[in-house]
């Protein structure tokens, strides 16, 4: 992680606050809230074959917060580190032979648009997990086609809900069921359920999502 702020990968702040914060996601995804088909149970000992094991991605790793984290503390979980930023993935590489894990983590340089339609990764994933990725209508476009049924993405929110970020009907739209609000570690996150499948329409083209979001929020 210090290695990651030199180069530009982790924002500001004690490195301990961002590791913390990520392990606020571990507990989103392990608490009661977790869907049978979640990544519950996940603490067994390492060792088994990757393919059985949950999947989960971390949408725009960036310097590999969660996902880095997550991968330490779950040991038989296959993660995917996504990011389109060939910097930041260089970075990831190095930090998974470092570590010695690159069996079970695997780095994806491309843009979420492109890899949400290549078939070895639509619809594989127990989880998907996504700090500080984009505005909340992103977000979802970008990782629920990634979900398989029953599979939940958590969201890093901010401090304080001003205005209602989570549309139930537009969510709608991609198969995505809203889910409560909440706080582990003292940060807030919110937790959505992929009840049905995403529709083949989304993601849209590069850029799309962005550019012409499914929903807006008012600013915080
Ligand atoms: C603000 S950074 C957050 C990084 C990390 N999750 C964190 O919290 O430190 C957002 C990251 O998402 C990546 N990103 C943004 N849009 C993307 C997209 N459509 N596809 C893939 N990566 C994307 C960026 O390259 C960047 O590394």
């Amino acid at each position: 992680m210090e290695e990651g702020r030199l180069r530009g990968a982790v924002g500001p702040g004690a490195i301990i606050d961002h590791v913390r914060h990520a392990l606020g996601f571990v507990e989103a995804l392990d608490g009661p809230a977790t869907p049978p088909s979640g990544i519950a149970g996940a603490h067994t000992p390492p060792g088994e074959a990757a393919n059985t094991s949950p999947r989960l991605l971390d949408l725009g790793s960036g310097g590999g917060l969660p996902g880095l984290v997550m991968a330490l503390y779950w040991p038989n979980v296959g993660l995917t580190l996504l990011d389109s930023h060939r910097r930041r993935t260089d970075l990831l590489e190095e930090a998974i032979d470092g570590l010695g894990i690159g069996r079970r983590v695997a780095v994806i340089c491309e843009r979420a648009e492109v890899a949400g339609r290549d078939p070895s990764l639509r619809g594989q994933f127990d989880a998907v997990v996504a700090r500080a990725f984009g505005q909340p209508a992103v977000t979802v476009e970008c990782g629920s086609p990634f979900l398989k049924i029953g599979g939940c993405l958590v969201v890093s929110e901010p401090p304080i809900e001003l205005a209602p970020r989570w549309p139930s009907n537009e969510l709608g739209l991609l198969g995505l069921t809203n889910g409560e609000p909440g706080r582990f570690r003292g940060f807030a996150y919110r937790r959505l359920i992929q009840s049905s499948s995403c529709p083949s329409r989304f993601p849209r083209r590069t850029g799309v999502p962005s550019k012409r979001p499914l929903f807006h929020v008012k600013p915080h």
